[in-house]
């Protein structure tokens, strides 16, 4: 019996030295830190966003497998681009499949293994080069009582004299823990004002849109994304008779509702720069009939200006509703989302532009499920839909 016992514990002895010289063992501080921390860690920290942090070896095992379940379905990190379409683009934050098969091996065997070897600098997020100027919202907002998901225009004004070009922006969250999205209007500052005063509280309730008078949109701020800079060399003219109209979505599932005054930084051209236009495209023409799944429309925008444009960078839109938006030219695939989250939107740019021909077209492809027993039009109310984009484009 003893000598079976010593055989056997030999042979595990033997096996696990062999295992251990091929392929070390996968630990928490060496494999999974790294990743967690610069993949995760922007939202998944103390008082962000997301339900619970991923600071700590225990934090991250106690998750093990649904970290495993979040990284294989690529539900996390929240990137929606299919890699098939307009890869790459900037500030991807989706996981390489190597990364991926890291974190679900380690989550079946989670070890901690040696403190000394977590990673000695911490991922830190991008800022802009330079910040011109830095506007909060008038007063502080305390997310609507009887909402989970409450979207709020305020008011935020550079107070310029004269037009100047922005480069670029950045958030900074006033609560992390109930800032889930932001996205930048650029509005008519009378328009907005009068809006604003309409009732006592900071800003006004608005969803798919501004509800008022937009001229365009700077872009979409996302926890997790750090600033945004436009494409080196251009910007977008703002001048003194706009104002920003920044529309906040405050989530509030994390049990987190406390007065918020979130700040937009601005940066500015310091020279001169190519006028940039952030163009709608408004696919306004669907109707979904009730109670159907998978209703497609596609909107055909030609480029009827005479010439030639580049095309930076896109920022498309549907609501809840939405399932699938694809975003095409004449030649180009520029950004497929197989699973639309309108939680999750973005603007996506592409380190190079591509080129819209004159009399050429850029389509966008939406595509619905309706389980409701009525119709539902374009619309910027919570219960209609839209099949819409903003497109960063140059004159070529
Ligand atoms: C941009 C912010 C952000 C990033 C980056 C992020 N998460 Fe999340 N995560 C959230 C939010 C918010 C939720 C709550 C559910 C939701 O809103 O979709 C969540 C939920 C989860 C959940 C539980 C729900 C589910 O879908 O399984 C897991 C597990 C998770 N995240 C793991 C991760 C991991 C692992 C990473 C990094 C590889 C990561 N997350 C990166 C924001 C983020």
């Amino acid at each position: 019996m003893s000598r079976l016992l010593a055989l056997t514990s030999l042979f595990v002895v033997a096996a696990s030295c062999g295992t251990a010289s091929s392929t070390p063992a996968l630990t928490f501080h060496h494999d999974v830190e790294p990743i967690v921390q610069k993949s995760c860690g922007n939202c998944h920290a103390t008082g962000g966003i997301a339900p619970f942090p991923l600071e700590t070896y225990e934090q991250v095992k106690a998750q093990a497998s649904a970290i495993a379940d979040a990284v294989s379905s690529k539900r996390m990190p929240p990137w929606m681009p299919s890699d098939s379409c307009g890869q790459p683009f900037v500030g991807d934050i989706h996981l390489e499949q190597a990364d991926i098969d890291t974190l679900v091996a380690w989550t079946k065997s989670p070890l901690e293994g040696n403190p000394a070897d977590a990673p000695t600098t911490k991922a830190t997020l991008a800022t802009l080069p330079h910040v011109d100027t830095t506007v909060k919202m008038s007063a502080a907002y305390t997310p609507d009582a009887t909402l989970t998901d409450d979207y709020r225009c305020f008011v935020i004004d550079p107070a310029l004299a004269t037009t100047r070009f922005v480069t670029g922006y950045n958030i900074i969250p006033g609560v992390n823990a109930e800032v889930h999205h932001v996205i930048l209007y650029v509005v008519d500052r009378a328009q907005a004002l009068a809006e604003d005063a309409k009732d006592t509280a900071p800003g006004w309730q608005c969803f798919g849109g501004t509800g008022i008078n937009t001229k365009g949109a700077l872009g979409v701020w996302a926890p997790g994304a750090g600033a945004v800079a436009f494409p080196s060399g251009t910007g977008v003219a703002f001048g003194p008779d706009s104002v920003i109209a920044m529309q906040v979505h405050y989530n509030t599932r994390a049990g987190v509702r406390v007065p918020d005054q979130t700040q937009a930084q601005l940066m500015f051209a310091d020279r001169a720069v190519t006028n940039a236009y952030l163009v709608p495209i408004v696919g306004d023409g669907f109707s979904i009939p009730p109670n159907s799944t998978g209703y497609s429309y596609t909107f055909d925008q030609p480029n009827q200006l005479g010439f030639d444009l580049d095309v930076w960078g896109f920022l498309p839109h549907m609501h809840t509703r939405g399932r699938h938006i694809t975003m095409t030219t004449d030649s180009t695939c520029l950004v497929d989302i197989p699973k639309w989250d309108f939680h999750w939107q973005r603007v996506y740019f592409r380190p190079k532009p591509t080129t819209l021909k004159a009399g050429g077209k850029l389509s966008l492809n939406c595509t619905w499920d309706n389980p409701e027993a009525r119709t539902i039009t374009w619309g910027e109310g919570t219960s209609d839909e839209m099949c819409f984009a903003f497109v960063y484009t140059t004159v070529h």
